[in-house]
C-alpha cells in the first residue's frame, strides 16, 4: 500500500496552475507559494501548499532544504535522441563555413547519421537512447518526446521505435515515441519522394500501429526534404490510419507550418522562417507553435519569432530537438533561458513553454502543473527565488529531481 508522504519545505514551489494555453503571460500570472510542501501518495499529488497545513496531514515528511525552489518536472516535446555516431565533423565543417544543406549535399548530414544508426544493434541503440534520457532526467526533463527517423526503411525505423521502448523501460523518465520515416528520402530508396512516403504508408505505418509502437507521426518539409503536396498525402493517410500528426516545419523555407494548420497537426516545430501571416494564421489555429532554440544554436542562425508567436496569441512551447546535427547542445532549460533572453520571454512565458503548455502538446493532461491528481513530477533548484532559475540562464543546474513520487 502506498503511504502519504509529505516532501519540504521548500522555499516556494511554482505549481504552473491555472494559466492559459495560449498567449502572453506575465509574471504575476504565476502562482507561487512560499514555504510551501506536497503531499504525494504513491506515485501521484495528493496536495500542494503551506508546509505547515500540510503537516497536520501526516507524520512521514521526506526533508529537504529549505532553499529549494520546486517547479514541474520539464516535458520536453521533440527530440531525435535515438541515435549512433557523432558528426562533430559536420559541425567543424559549418565552423569553418559550409551550411547545413550543403554539408548534407557532401555526404554529411541526416545521412551519415542513417548509415552509423542501420549499424547498430537494437540493444547499442536502447542503451545510447537511455543515456541521454537519464542525462536530461538530471537536468529536470521528466517527460521526453524520442522520434525515429534515421532508420529511414521499414526494418531500421522499427528498430529505432522498438529501441526507444526498450529505452523507456531502463530510464526513470517517461519517452514517448514519434515515428519521423519522412525525415528525408534515403538515398539508397529507388523512386520519387512520393513513391518512397507511400512506400512508408502500406510497409510500415499499419505495422508500427499494431505493435503499439507509436501513435504519432512527423515529417519534415522543407527544402531537401519533402514538399507540401507529398506531405498532405502522407499526413492524411497517417491520420487515417488513427496517428496524431506533427510536422517539421518553417525551418528554412516557409509552408510548413501552414500545412500543419491545414491538415490539422498537433504541432508545428521549428518556425524559423515563418512569415507574419503564418505567425497570424498558427495563432488563430489550435496547432502548438514549438520552437527549438538548440537548432538555432547549433546552426548559428536566428532564433524563431518567440515573441511575435505569443503576441499573436499562439501557444508557445520550447523544446531541445537534441540531434546529432542541428542540435548538439541538449541542455533545455539553459536553450530556452537563451531563447528567452533574445525574443524578451517573461520567465512565466519561458517556464510555461516547458511545463503546463508542454505537456499540453502531447496530449498529456496529468503532469506539467503541481497540483492534486497530477504525477508527481518535479524538480528542485538551489534557490529561494524562483527567478533565478532563468536570471541564472540554465547554469544553475537541478539538485533534485522526483519521477512518479520517487527522488532520483
Ligand atoms: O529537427 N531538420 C530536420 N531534422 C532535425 C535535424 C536532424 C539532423 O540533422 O540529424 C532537426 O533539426
Ligand atoms: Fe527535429
Amino acid at each position: 500500500m502506498n503511504k502519504i508522504r509529505l516532501i519540504g519545505p521548500f522555499a516556494q514551489i511554482v505549481t504552473m496552475d491555472s494559466l492559459p494555453l495560449k498567449g502572453p503571460l506575465t509574471d504575476d500570472r504565476l502562482e507561487i507559494i512560499d514555504h510551501a510542501g506536497i503531499l504525494v501518495n504513491g506515485d501521484v499529488i495528493e496536495a500542494v501548499g503551506p508546509f505547515r497545513e500540510l503537516k497536520s496531514l501526516t507524520s512521514a515528511v521526506e526533508p529537504v532544504d529549505e532553499e529549494l525552489t520546486l517547479i514541474p518536472g520539464m516535458v520536453d516535446v521533440h527530440t531525435h535522441i535515438c541515435w549512433a555516431g557523432s558528426r562533430a565533423g559536420d559541425y567543424a565543417m559549418r565552423l569553418s563555413g559550409k551550411t547545413y544543406l550543403e554539408i548534407a549535399q557532401y555526404g554529411g548530414g541526416i545521412w551519415s547519421t542513417v548509415a552509423k544508426t542501420r549499424e547498430a544493434s537494437l540493444v547499442e541503440l536502447a542503451r545510447l537512447t537511455a543515456w541521454r534520457a537519464s542525462r536530461m532526467l538530471q537536468q529536470g526533463t521528466t517527460t521526453i518526446e524520442v522520434k525515429s527517423g534515421y532508420g529511414l526503411d521499414v526494418d531500421a525505423e522499427r528498430k529505432m521505435l522498438k529501441a526507444i521502448q526498450n529505452a523507456n523501460g531502463i530510464t526513470p523518465a517517461d519517452l514517448v515515441p514519434t515515428c519521423l520515416a519522412a525525415h528525408i528520402k534515403p538515398r539508397d530508396f529507388e523512386g520519387s519522394a512520393g513513391e518512397y512516403l507511400d512506400y512508408i504508408t502500406s510497409g510500415l505505418l499499419p505495422l508500427i500501429k499494431a505493435e503499439k509502437l507509436t501513435s504519432r507521426v512527423d515529417i519534415y518539409v522543407d527544402e531537401g526534404a519533402f514538399d507540401r503536396q507529398d506531405a498532405v498525402h502522407y499526413l492524411s493517410s497517417a491520420k487515417e490510419l488513427g496517428f496524431e500528426v506533427v510536422v517539421h516545419a518553417d525551418q528554412f523555407k516557409p509552408g510548413g507550418a501552414l500545412l500543419a494548420v491545414e491538415i490539422g497537426a498537433r504541432s508545428a516545430d521549428h518556425l524559423e522562417a515563418s512569415s507574419d501571416n503564418d505567425i497570424r494564421i498558427l495563432a488563430g489555429s489550435d496547432v502548438m507553435a514549438v520552437v527549438l532554440p538548440g537548432a538555432s544554436l547549433g546552426l548559428g542562425v536566428n532564433f524563431a519569432p518567440a515573441r511575435k508567436l505569443l503576441d499573436a496569441g499562439a501557444a508557445l512551447v520550447i523544446a531541445s530537438d537534441w540531434n546529432p546535427g542541428s542540435a548538439p547542445m541538449g541542455s533545455l532549460l539553459m536553450q530556452a533561458c537563451i531563447l528567452g533572453a533574445h525574443e524578451r520571454l517573461t520567465m512565466t512565458e519561458t517556464l510555461a513553454a516547458l511545463t503546463c503548455r508542454a505537456a499540453a502538446t502531447l496530449g498529456m493532461n496529468d503532469r506539467g502543473i503541481l497540483r492534486a491528481g497530477m504525477l508527481a513530477d518535479f524538480v528542485a533548484f538551489p534557490c529561494s527565488d524562483y527567478r533565478e532559475i532563468i536570471y541564472n540562464q540554465g547554469g544553475m543546474g537541478a539538485v533534485a529531481v522526483w519521477k512518479r513520487g520517487k527522488r532520483l
